[in-house]
């Protein structure tokens, strides 16, 4: 097997890998007619989760640089007759894709198709581990809107125990110099010796944890991946643990608000501070998505 270029996580690509990866996806996010460098290449976009964002932008980045892609969905696959996930796996693999985008429910799904495959591998996000093409999408978002990472106070706030896109965005924003506040209920919030990086603190205040950010990026509470229901989810959780435009005083009167998707409208968010047309970048990173997968692909396809 040829050694291929994946994107499984953060952790696994370097910093001169980031940099161009940022660098090609803000060319393609200004530069509306791009070149074709993926012209004849077939791509799988295999999605076991359910998703809007990341399968519809990686699908429409691979078609913009001209690659065909096929929309694979376990709900009408021969898993539904049984056939295992390493069969399955195998039986596309046979098929030569020139790239495979995975999403799956299972930690380390994506690594163990790139150990079976002959092509490179996306990790479109898995478990509550990774979501690496997530946090290449934010930090674009950010460098645009602030013109910078290094320095920037950033607070990563609500279900940070259940949410890979925390885990990739503290990854990567840490490492490009950023100062990262992770703000949730106790039990939702790493134990401090765990915490390997010097510039990622834990609050378990909301407001505390908020003062003076300049961006804060908020969590959908992931009931699905919750073991047990949690008996301040609802109104009472809105009150403690909710941003609302009030208080957002808090923050630097410049913050921006961020929310990877999708959102969960007056339970971690109101409606008021979502759609605020100064405040929030969340379409931005919605658009985002497009150039950075872009540039993601190209990376790993043709570099
Ligand atoms: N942010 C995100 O991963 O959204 P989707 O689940 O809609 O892809």
């Amino acid at each position: 097997m040829t050694l291929h270029k994946n994107l499984l996580d953060i952790k696994s690509i370097t910093d001169n890998e980031i940099e161009a990866i940022l660098t090609k996806a803000q060319y393609y996010s200004d530069n509306k007619e791009s070149k074709k460098t993926l012209d004849g290449k077939i791509i799988f976009n295999m999605f076991f989760e359910n998703s809007t964002r990341t399968r519809t932008s990686f699908e429409m980045a691979a078609k913009k640089l001209g690659a065909q892609v096929i929309n694979w969905d376990a709900s009408t696959s021969s898993i539904k007759k049984d056939e295992t996930f390493m069969d399955t796996i195998q039986t596309l693999a046979a098929m030569k894709p020139d790239a495979i985008i995975v999403r799956h429910s299972e930690y380390n799904a994506p690594a163990t198709i790139a150990a079976n495959v002959d092509c490179p591998v996306i990790n479109a996000g898995d478990s509550f581990r990774a979501h690496p093409s997530q946090a290449i999408l934010d930090a674009l978002t950010i460098k645009q809107a602030k013109g910078k990472i290094k320095g920037l106070e950033i607070a990563i706030c609500g279900d940070i125990a259940h949410s890979r896109v925390a885990n990739s965005n503290v990854e990567l924003l840490s490492r490009m110099g950023a100062n990262i506040r992770l703000v949730a209920p106790k039990y939702w919030l790493p134990e401090k010796e765990k915490i390997s990086q010097n510039n990622v603190t834990i609050y378990d205040d909301f407001d505390a944890g908020i003062k003076n950010a300049d961006i804060i990026m908020m969590l959908r509470c992931q009931k699905e991946r919750w073991k047990t229901e949690n008996s301040e989810f609802g109104e009472d959780y809105f009150k403690t643990w909710g941003l609302t435009i009030k208080r957002l005083d808090k923050a630097n009167p410049n913050a921006l608000i961020m929310h990877p998707g999708p959102i969960n409208r007056n339970v971690e968010i109101s409606d008021a501070a979502a759609d605020d047309p100064y405040r929030s970048l969340i379409l931005k990173q919605v658009a985002n998505g497009v150039p950075a997968r872009m540039a993601i692909l190209d990376w790993a396809i043709n570099d």
